[in-house]
């Protein structure tokens, strides 16, 4: 709470059973209030109350590291007063109990819950340990900053996570991403994950000079920041929440930048090859730094699995790269690696480390949200005035799975929504990956995003070998791989400048549905793959059937498959 990415999440004897972030409900994304409607929503889902509840967690703990902040604040005194005056906003927000009462409209003195606080990068690891089956891990988070650190390397063994090394601010490889992104026009909370998908534009010009902004290290967590290319720490650096609740970014690049690379690019202005040759040398320092972080965490715990948490985690690139440029050889990263993420890990290290109780639950799928019968379905359908037909399962697919073969482009919205930032084929667009004209079309009439960004392929597990060049499943879309040579031709509209995709693999297991979808579009064109990309125009991802069936209206959507009702643009 109070935080980029707000969200509450719900534990009942050992289970996630329900998760959502704040932007789903009250639809401001990356929202950084008090996360009401998802504390409300999470309650109403299991029919509790907020009086039944007996412990409430939370991924922030002001007293965590705090030698470290006054060791900082001491030796730049301009930051004293600004310190003291954080310490005391942060001491009003630990009151929860009276946060939470008044949310929920209740006398705090009914409530019996017992507080915790957990510091921000262990309930990073926490979120990804405790959801993966194994007894065993290397724990790693890393992002901008939470609680005065960036990077923690952890030993995950049984019940516990033990911390092994901390780096602490101002040295953020979260940071060092932000900073160049912004250096190239991409100054928006988030946006990091965009210029990601520029990188492979770039040519290699400028990785010697980028590199030198961040060291690596052979002690501690691996790397130190070059700060000559950085504003100091605490003077604009990091992120500001607006009276909304939205979340804006200070500047991070100091004018040392400047002199190397010349003027900053003004965002929505045209990119240039520079703009491309840095992000490319970006990305590629990054993965240097992470990989080399990698091989010292895996000397200190020497197992094949790793753990992951941390908006860094979502940098599907490196992460498809670490099997063969670090130990590690299995990965379990949470689907929410960026900060709405810590409710989980908050809840269930709570759970099993502090409580001492004992492991049961591994996440092996990501719909946590909410979900929608059909009598609400069909009232909202026809509230928006929208002619359609009511479909068993099997006609929905085909029909469905027909109009992708078309080449026609399908808003798809079945079951509990997805927990964190990908949309795994419940509140999805669907469309045919290999026509080369799909990207456009879906920019053009739905998507409206920058040329350079990639459509993500979902793939039938079992058939994940044949298409990428590596086979370790990817569910949550966390890993980007390289496409066979002899397939890129069929998966045309995901496939990347690089010749990758970031692909999402489908089991039967994790959603039947999904991937009867998918097999009925192979049965039709022999491609066992379908291109996923998020159902929203710059939104948050839909949550409602009403979102839905807006964004279905306002833009040029074809068709619209919701619960189980079928809806043609052309019949509208
Ligand atoms: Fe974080």
């Amino acid at each position: 709470m109070f935080h980029a990415d707000a969200s509450a999440a719900i534990v009942q004897d050992g289970e996630v059973v329900y998760a959502i972030a704040e932007e789903r409900l009250n639809r401001i994304k990356h929202y950084a209030g008090f996360p009401a409607l998802a504390v409300k929503t999470c309650l109403d889902a299991v029919g509790a109350k907020i009086t039944d509840v007996d412990h409430v967690a939370m991924g922030q703990d002001s007293e965590a590291n705090l030698a470290r902040k006054v060791r900082f604040a001491l030796s730049n005194p301009a930051q004293i007063l600004k310190f003291i005056r954080l310490r005391q906003r942060k001491e009003a927000l630990r009151d929860l109990r009276s946060l939470l009462a008044q949310a929920l409209e209740i006398d705090a003195s009914k409530t019996r819950f017992q507080e915790h606080h957990l510091e921000h990068h262990i309930a990073h690891i926490a979120s990804a340990y405790y959801c993966s089956p194994w007894e065993k891990a290397a724990g790693f988070s890393y992002d901008g900053s939470g609680d005065f650190v960036s990077t923690m390397m952890a030993r995950c063994e049984g019940n516990d996570v033990e911390i092994l090394e901390r780096v602490y601010l101002p040295h953020s490889l979260g940071s060092f991403y932000t900073m160049i992104c912004e250096f190239i026009g991409y100054k928006k909370y988030g946006d990091e994950g965009k210029v990601m998908g520029l990188a492979p534009y770039g040519k290699d010009t400028y990785r010697e000079q980028v590199s030198k902004a961040v060291d690596l290290r052979n002690n501690n967590g691996g790397f130190e920041l070059n700060l000559d290319y950085f504003m100091p720490l605490g003077s604009n650096q990091g992120m500001k929440i607006q009276p909304d609740g939205s979340v804006s970014m200070a500047r991070h690049f100091s004018d040392r930048m400047k002199e190397l690379f010349g003027e900053p690019r003004v965002p929505h202005s045209e990119i240039t090859q520079r703009d491309m040759d840095l992000s490319y040398a970006m990305q590629h320092r990054f993965e240097e730094v992470f990989f080399h972080s990698l091989k010292r965490l895996h000397e200190r715990v020497p197992v094949p699995e790793l753990a992951m948490a941390g908006g860094c985690a979502l940098n599907s690139v490196a992460n498809g790269k670490l099997f063969s440029e670090t130990p590690f050889q299995q990965t379990w990263i949470q689907p929410a690696a960026g900060d709405e993420g810590l409710a989980i890990g908050a809840a269930l290290h709570t759970y099993h480390s502090v409580l001492g109780q004992p492991r049961r639950y591994e996440m092996k799928n990501s719909y946590l949200g909410p979900e929608f019968p059909d009598s609400r379905i069909e009232a909202d359908l026809k509230k928006a005035n929208l002619s359609y037909r009511k479909l068993e399962r099997e006609p929905l697919l085909e029909a469905v799975a027909e109009q992708v073969a078309a080449g026609n482009v399908v808003g798809w919205f079945q079951g509990r929504m997805e927990w964190g930032p990908r949309a795994l084929g419940n509140r999805s667009i669907v469309a045919h990956p290999g026509r080369p004209d799909m990207k456009d079309i879906l920019n053009a009439r739905i998507k409206h995003r920058e040329w350079f960004r990639p459509f993500a392929p979902s793939i039938l597990v079992e058939r994940q070998n044949e298409y990428f060049e590596y086979d370790h499943p990817s569910p949550f879309m966390l890993h980007v791989y390289k496409i066979r040579p002899e397939k890129r031709e069929q998966l045309c509209a995901v496939n990347h400048v690089d010749n990758t995709g970031r692909l999402q693999t489908v089991s039967r297991e994790e959603n039947p549905l999904y991937y009867d979808l998918i097999r009925a579009f192979e049965r039709k064109t022999g491609i066992p793959v379908i291109l996923n990309t998020s159902f929203n125009e710059n939104e948050p991802i839909v949550c409602a059937p009403e979102e839905a069936i807006d964004c279905f209206k306002r833009t040029r959507m074809d068709v619209l498959a919701i619960g189980s009702y079928f809806v043609l643009k052309t019949e509208n």
